[in-house]
């Protein structure tokens, strides 16, 4: 049965990364990403994990969405719907009058008309340049 809790262990996120190919991190970087975000929703199908989000929130302006990830088996049933939504969710329960944030994520390539579908622009567009971003990765030379 699938469930929707607010827990995960460093592992499952780990093994939901790498099931869609993503950087792994050692554990205890995984835990920081677990424990300093500002809501976190991980996917059961009973006890196993089969979908996760981030959200992280600074409780000023800026907001970013991360780690949409959904295990491939159980794409397209709605899941990833699920998942944005209850963390643009959590967000506006967290805003109080007058506040105004800028929810920003980096698409995964051809996952941008994912996003359109919450709201999301991809840029460049006519107010914004593109995004931009780099990895710091410290490592024994
Ligand atoms: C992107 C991802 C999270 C979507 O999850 P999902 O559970 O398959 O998505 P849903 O079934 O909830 O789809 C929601 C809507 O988006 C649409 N959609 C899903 N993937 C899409 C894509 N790549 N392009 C266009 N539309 C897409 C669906 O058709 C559906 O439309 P509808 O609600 O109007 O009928 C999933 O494909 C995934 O985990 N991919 C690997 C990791 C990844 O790339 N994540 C994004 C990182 S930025």
């Amino acid at each position: 049965m699938i469930s929707f809790e607010n827990y995960i262990t460093p592992e499952e996120y780990m093994d939901l990364r790498k099931m869609v190919g993503w950087v792994e991190f050692p554990l205890e970087q995984a835990k920081a990403c677990i424990d300093k975000a500002y809501m976190i929703q991980c996917v059961r199908d009973d006890e196993k994990a089969i979908g996760v989000v981030r959200l992280l929130w600074d409780g000023g302006y800026i907001a970013f969405l991360s780690d949409v990830i959904v295990d491939p088996k159980y794409q397209g049933q709605g899941i990833g719907r699920k998942l944005v939504e209850a963390s643009i969710q959590k967000l506006k329960e967290g805003m109080k009058l007058g506040y105004k944030v800028k929810l920003t994520l980096n698409s995964a390539i051809g996952k941008e008309p994912f996003y359109e579908k919450f709201g999301f622009r991809v840029r460049p567009n006519e107010d914004a340049g593109p995004g931009m971003d780099q990895w710091l990765i410290f490592d024994e030379e």
